[in-house]
């Protein structure tokens, strides 16, 4: 499957799927709080995407259970909501989460810290987060895919953290996975040019230690292998002529 072109009109509902995504995300970090089941977050999740007219992608992608990744701490992505899993105070939660509006797909990620956390945590949580928009500053028509790996690991690598390599961000239009595949670390290849129209989701996960990762016998959850600290963060992105449109903030 090449790369899709997003038309005027998809392009507007894929504006109008992030933006509903955007609030979810806000609703969501209101109820992070020491006591919360990462259950209850999902629970909270699905029924503010489906108040807003949105289904939840996750639900069901691949058999997975619930309308969010909960991960928390070690854990770097597809953490399945329990009700025996209580979130605790100096606790980091990556909570990612999409939504289908009118066929079109969004997918958006945050790593919240739940009360005080160490400012070496706190330094992971804002690295995580200056590299997307270190690579984003890439994500122009014109330029090559792999410029936004390339700033993402400039930018990671000096602070020593691990950039997880198993899992990459993806284009995303009518399916939340399509091509191309993103990766967060530096590539030998150009990889393809980017083209106004095209919609990307780009999520770096940063470990605070090495950067192996290992999946738990639910099938699903990833943690670093280090059992490190680990943070996500995530924004559906338009390629423009021009600058490039964050869609989901
Ligand atoms: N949001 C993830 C991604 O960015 C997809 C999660 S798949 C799920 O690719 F099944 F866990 F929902
Ligand atoms: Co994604």
């Amino acid at each position: 499957m090449a790369i899709t072109i997003k038309s005027p009109r998809e392009i507007e509902l894929m504006r109008k799927s992030c933006r509903l995504l955007c609030e979810v995300h806000e609703e969501l970090a209101k109820i992070i709080r020491p006591g919360i089941s990462t259950k209850e977050i999902d629970r909270i999740c699905e029924e503010l995407i489906r108040s807003k007219g949105g289904i939840p992608n996750f639900l069901h992608y691949q058999g997975y259970p619930a309308s969010v990744c909960v991960s928390v701490n070690e854990e770097v992505v597809h953490g399945i909501p329990r009700e025996d899993h209580i979130i605790k105070e100096g606790d980091i939660v990556s909570l990612d989460t999409g939504l289908i509006y009118q066929g079109f797909h969004s997918d958006a990620a945050r790593t919240h810290a739940v009360g005080q956390i160490s400012a070496e945590t706190q330094k992971l949580l804002d690295v995580t987060k200056q590299s997307f928009f270190e690579g984003v500053k890439m994500a122009r028509a014109g330029n090559h895919l792999h410029d936004i790996s390339n700033a993402i690991d400039a930018y990671v690598t000096p602070f020593g953290y691990g950039i997880v390599r198993d899992l990459v961000g993806h284009g995303i239009g009518t399916q939340m996975h399509e091509q191309p595949q993103i990766p967060n670390f530096a590539q030998r290849r150009r990889g393809p040019k980017l083209r106004a129209g095209m919609t990307l989701a780009i999520e770096p996960m940063i470990n605070m230690g090495c950067a192996d990762v290992e999946w738990m016998d639910d099938g699903w959850t990833v943690v670093s292998a280090d059992h490190s600290p680990s943070a996500h963060y995530e924004n559906t992105v338009l390629i423009t002529d021009g600058e490039p449109e964050i869609l989901t903030l």
